[in-house]
């Protein structure tokens, strides 16, 4: 399986510094067939750097799209409308859902309408820290997992990602904290056990999963080394192209 790294630039850079960044990525950054560069600008700098990029050195993400297709939803972007864009889309932030209100319900149309469109979901899910600290942690992956890919059937497996972000370990979040590989390992087992238990063994291992939360140059080959960590989603620090660039690299050394 591919490693990601997939740098997520939330609610940053204009259409410009957007467009310079990648321009600077794309001078450093060294192609290795095993890792797999996704980046995700905000929506207005899909379309320029959708031209600008060199597919075969990083892909593109959406950082969200609705769900129907088309029609009086206004305000919304589909994702019919991304799908010439992008390979990927990030569905179910923890930011959407807590900061702008989206459920279960609405992730899991998401996910059906992304793959629909022929575009790969990363699907994110995560306790915060109340839910953490209220012992919760395992109902919580276990009803965002399985809602958010309760329609996807079995054929399309195979055109999904996790990302297992833990809010309290977002760096934006009020207090963050780092967590520890062990933290992280716990719940990563989880993800893989319950992906096992309902889709079976051969069909759960095709499915990439993913850490996000804090993730930097210094700490990125601890948590690539985690068992069951296939990549890494980034904030923060994808927003620096030299850093970024950085982790590229110590992914290609941890999976040397
Ligand atoms: P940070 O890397 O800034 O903690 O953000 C993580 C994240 O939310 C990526 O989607």
């Amino acid at each position: 399986m591919k490693t990601y790294i997939v740098g997520n630039w939330k609610m940053n850079f204009t259409v410009g510094e957007s467009s310079l960044y990648l321009h600077k990525l794309l001078q450093r950054i060294k192609t290795y067939r095993d890792i797999e560069v996704v980046v995700a600008p905000s929506l207005m700098a899909l379309q320029p750097l959708s031209l600008q990029v060199d597919r075969r050195k990083i892909k593109l993400s959406a950082q969200n799209a609705y769900f129907q297709d088309f029609g009086a939803y206004t305000g919304e972007v589909s994702a019919s409308q991304i799908r010439s864009l992008v390979d990927y889309c990030i569905i179910g932030h923890s930011e959407r859902r807590h900061i702008l209100g989206e459920t279960n319900k609405d992730v899991r149309q998401k996910v059906a309408a992304v793959i629909r469109n022929g575009m790969t979901p990363i699907l994110c899910i995560g306790e915060t820290a109340e839910e953490r600290k209220n012992g919760e942690t395992t109902d919580i992956i276990r009803d965002q997992l399985l809602s958010g890919l309760s329609e996807v059937s079995s054929e399309d497996l195979d055109k999904i990602i996790i990302a297992y972000e833990p809010v309290w370990a977002i760096s934006t979040t009020k207090a963050a904290k780092m967590a520890t590989p062990d933290d992280i390992k716990e719940v990563l087992d989880l993800i893989h056990k319950l992906l096992k238990k309902t889709y079976g063994e051969e069909d759960a291992e095709k499915i990439p999963v993913l850490y996000g939360g804090s993730v930097k140059a210094t700490n990125a080959e601890a948590y690539l080394s985690i068992p069951g960590c296939n990549g890494l989603l980034i904030g923060g620090a994808s927003l620096i192209a030299p850093e970024f660039n950085d982790i590229i690299e110590i992914a290609k050394q941890v999976r040397a």
